[in-house]
């Protein structure tokens, strides 16, 4: 029977997946574990799934001695040694996608927010002024949107603005399909010429690190709003704190920083806190109640159908085979193999000595990795099975039960 561990207080649609797939042997633990606990559950664990807080390091992973597969219930998966957990054939799957839409809305409702100077009559009202006027507040309608970095979050915050009434622009280093009636601008400084509202949803990586400072700044069109929900390291927050002081740009919404607070007491420390037209969000574009429904879903699912068929569609640090049902009466074995010269030759042969016919079969390779899922009839499998574990280039071997 698979053993699923559960850490750090996954989200109840994740039972319910494993439960309807007929994986009732499930542990589920309320928060992150100590080491010595944590050793304990991994040493019988077949599958765990964790957050943030659980570190899957190497040398605890050669502690999980049963252990086939890892789900990440969010999106980093830094947590884990992802090279040690390929080398010892575990793929790890995360859920990327199920947070797009909640970034999505919070990035609009910044938009609608900034544009009317919300942050700062909100401010006022509180210290007891109620500066009534319409100056400097705008509706979205009509106004144009630049979008840096036109991937899942942008296109998502692309479709909903039009929605809105606004024109949609985008810049991104690959070439995108406009969603839409979305443009793709002919370069970022033209973007930023041309936006209204300025909001960035690229990577962190060399390329975007301050993809918007003072230089950037100066190209935005007077009085535009700038939002970032993406990484901490794509904005200059000092030239930033300068354009805002300048009022070059109007308002601000920041969720993500270079620095961010450790714990939920320690603060957060930029110059952007306290300024009346920025709204500072702790990292949370992501955070929601259906993000966190999808997240369970999602990963439970990808586990399942490794569990089941050995799919390793969307892992992190393996090998990609998609989906595929089982041949009628066949059985599928799993090989995880050192990327050699003639393995898949080495593998067939031993199958043709045991007698065993091949219905058929995929490989994928990743790296020094070799992932090969094989449904095989005609003939006891045990024997196969042993030769291959001692074979030198055998990673991992596994028989699915029907
Ligand atoms: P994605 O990978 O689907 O899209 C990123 C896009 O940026 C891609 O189209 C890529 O080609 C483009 N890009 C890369 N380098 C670029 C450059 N130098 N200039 C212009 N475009 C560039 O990623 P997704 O899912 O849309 O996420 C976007 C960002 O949002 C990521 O940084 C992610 O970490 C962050 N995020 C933040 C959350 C929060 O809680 N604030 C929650 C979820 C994601």
């Amino acid at each position: 029977m698979t053993k699923i561990v559960l850490f750090e207080n996954i989200h109840p649609s994740a039972h319910a997946v494993f439960h309807a797939a007929g994986f009732t042997d499930i542990v589920a633990h309320a928060s992150a574990l100590g080491n010595e606990q944590l050793l304990a559950e991994l040493s019988t664990a077949n599958a765990v799934g964790i957050r943030s807080r659980t570190q899957l390091t190497k040398e605890r992973l050669a502690a999980a001695a049963h252990l086939k597969v890892i789900g990440c219930f969010c999106i980093g998966t830094n947590q884990v040694d992802l090279n040690a957990a390929m080398h010892s054939g575990i793929p790890v799957f995360n859920a990327p996608f199920s947070n797009t839409r909640s970034v999505a809305e919070l990035v609009l409702a910044e938009a609608i927010l900034l544009l009317r100077r919300v942050p700062e009559k909100n401010t006022r009202v509180h210290q007891g002024h109620w500066d009534k006027t319409a100056t400097g507040a705008y509706e979205t309608r009509g106004k144009t949107l630049g979008i840096i970095g036109y991937g899942n979050i942008g296109g998502q915050v692309g479709t909903l603005a039009e929605s809105l009434g606004m024109r949609v622009i985008f810049h991104d280093v690959e070439a995108k399909l406009p969603l839409g009636n979305a443009r793709p601008a002919p370069d970022l400084a033209t973007l930023l010429a041309e936006s209204d509202v300025v909001t960035l949803h690229v990577p962190a990586h060399r390329s975007t690190e301050n993809i918007i400072n003072a230089e950037t700044l100066a190209q935005m069109k007077q009085g535009a709003v700038l939002i970032n929900a993406s990484r901490g390291t794509v904005v200059d927050i000092d030239a930033l704190h300068e354009a805002l002081q300048s009022g070059k740009v109007s308002g601000a919404a920041i969720d993500v920083f270079p620095a961010e607070p450790k714990s939920p007491d320690e603060p957060l420390r930029s110059p952007l806190v306290n300024m009346p037209n920025v709204i500072l969000t702790p990292h949370i574009g992501g955070s929601t109640m259906e993000a966190q429904e999808n997240i369970g879903r999602e990963v439970a699912e990808k586990l399942v159908a490794f569990l089941q068929n050995g799919a390793t569609k969307g892992a992190v640090n393996f090998p990609e085979l998609p989906n595929t049902p089982r041949e009628e009466d066949a059985i599928r074995i799993l090989h995880v193999h050192r990327n050699v010269p003639g393995a898949l030759a080495t593998l067939n042969n031993l199958f043709a000595e045991h007698g065993l016919n091949i219905a058929s079969q995929s490989l994928q390779t990743r790296g020094d990795i070799g992932y090969v899922l094989t449904d095989v009839a005609g003939g006891p499998v045990d024997s196969v099975l042993e030769a291959l574990r001692q074979h030198s280039f055998t990673v991992r071997v596994e028989r699915f039960h029907s």
